[in-house]
């Protein structure tokens, strides 16, 4: 397990320990520069703004950006492809775009200087998580389009490790390469990192065995009993990373490893707000909602209030003075209703780290009778549980989520390998 200095300046750049007072000052003046960027060169910036009454030079304080309008996806889709870029779109060095659900993609664009920016924010999240120079990073988040692959590359190369561009897929050529190369530090989504470890097993290697020591594990909702079961199998340090190709990619917050205790958002660069989702208005830290990002630094894509859907609070710095999210309990898109209860997938993986003989390999289906939702949880028992007792492990599950989440749920255990297997983000949620 990692072993850190601990002696309070162990941290990749000063800024992540200095005074609040330092940080909100510096927080204001870069507020008050990307809010005239915006508004200069944006006309949907130019717009909002003149509709909603208010200029960039009316925030004098943090609290005053509650006045400025929020930004959402469906803004971004009315502009795609480059009507939010800030800069001529010569002045980009590279396109990002995520596919969504529905409908057109949303696109990023990146100056230089972004890049810059987003490779130093990784770096210093690679460092928070206990990655040093000069260590081999295996990167098995996606390259390509998402942000993943390509964020997590260039910040481990900043860092000076030395990095293993994997990408996603190809899962018998992943083990064969951490156990040839001996990476000490992987990146990659939770959900895949099971199948490699299932893989490793299957191929007769020993997990704990092998080199790795630290995961650097984001880019979808994870349990606590998630982080548990990883760090067990394969004795490493399981920490969260948190971002969105929106506000930059991954790297917007890390967790630290020296207390595992939810991501820390690199306030100087992004300014978190919690709202509530249904009338807009400013929470205490502490309370939940959903989290807005407003970028303080970015050129070419700047983004004022953006309204990310994820649920989290904000909560006091611990191990850096900036400010931490509790880990994202879901997606508002992704909350099912069943009979009026509001459900989360992170809610139904909690209760099933619960029962013994199960595995976190599931799928949430979805049905309807007359105007109800009916909820089925589709999951694999272990290989090695027998098969008369999985009406026992059902009953086990059904009743766990009764008696804690509060719903009736049919659940369907089947044998191992029958839920389709994630290679990056899992699919949690499936309507029949
Ligand atoms: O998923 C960026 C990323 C890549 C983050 C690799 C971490 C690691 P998008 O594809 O734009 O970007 O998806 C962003 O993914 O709004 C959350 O709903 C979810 N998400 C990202 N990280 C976490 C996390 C990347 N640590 C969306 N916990 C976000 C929970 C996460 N949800």
């Amino acid at each position: 397990m990692t072993q850190l200095r601990g002696d309070g300046t162990d941290c990749y750049e000063p800024i992540e320990r200095a005074s609040l007072d330092e940080l909100r000052s510096l927080q204001l003046d870069r507020l008050r520069a990307t809010l005239r960027h915006a508004y200069a060169n944006v006309s949907h910036y130019t717009q909002a703004f003149d509709q909603a009454g208010v200029h960039p030079d009316d925030l004098t304080a943090l609290q005053d950006l509650s006045n400025f309008p929020f930004l959402v996806k469906d803004d971004l889709r009315r502009n795609y492809p480059f009507g939010m870029f800030a800069v001529p779109r010569e002045q980009l060095v590279r396109l990002h775009a995520s596919s969504g659900t529905t409908g057109q993609p949303t696109v990023v664009g990146y100056t230089r200087n972004d890049i810059d920016t987003w490779a130093t924010v990784m770096a210093r999240s690679l460092y928070a998580a206990g990655a040093r120079p000069g260590d081999i990073a295996h990167v098995a988040y996606g390259y390509g389009l998402f942000t993943g692959g390509l964020g997590a590359h260039y910040g481990a190369e900043k860092l000076g490790c030395t990095v293993v561009p994997m990408s996603g897929g190809q899962t018998e050529k992943q083990v064969q390469l951490i156990n040839d190369f001996k990476p000490r530090v992987i990146l990659v989504t939770p959900s895949y990192c099971l199948n490699l470890i299932d893989e490793m097993e299957r191929q007769g290697l020993d997990p704990r065995q092998c080199s790795l020591e630290i995961g650097v594990f984001g880019a979808e909702p994870w349990t606590d009993a998630m982080r548990s079961e990883i760090e067990a199998r394969l004795a490493i340090d399981a920490v969260d990373i948190y971002g969105l190709s929106e506000v930059i990619g991954p790297g917007v917050a890390q967790e630290c490893v020296e207390t595992k205790d939810g991501p820390t958002i690199w306030e100087d660069h992004f300014y978190p707000e919690i709202i509530d989702p249904d009338t807009g208005q400013v929470l205490p830290d502490g309370e939940e909602g959903e989290l807005v990002f407003t970028s303080l630094t970015k050129e070419a894509f700047p983004v004022i209030r953006y309204r990310t859907r994820d649920l989290t609070r904000l909560l006091p710095g611990t191990a850096r003075t900036m400010r931490r999210m509790a880990k994202v309990t879901g997606r508002s898109d992704d909350m099912l209703i069943i009979r009026g209860v509001n459900v989360f997938p992170s809610q139904v993986e909690a209760e099933i780290f619960k029962v013994v003989g199960l595995t976190p390999h599931y799928l949430l289906q979805v049905g309807t009778e007359g105007h109800l939702k009916t909820l089925t949880v589709k999951v694999e028992h272990a290989p090695d549980a027998e098969r008369s007792t999985t009406d026992t492990l059902a009953a086990e599950l059904a009743h766990h989520i009764k008696s804690n989440i509060g719903i009736t749920a049919a659940v369907d255990v089947v044998p191992p390998e029958s839920v389709p297997r994630s290679q990056g983000k899992a699919q949690r949620v499936q309507a029949l």
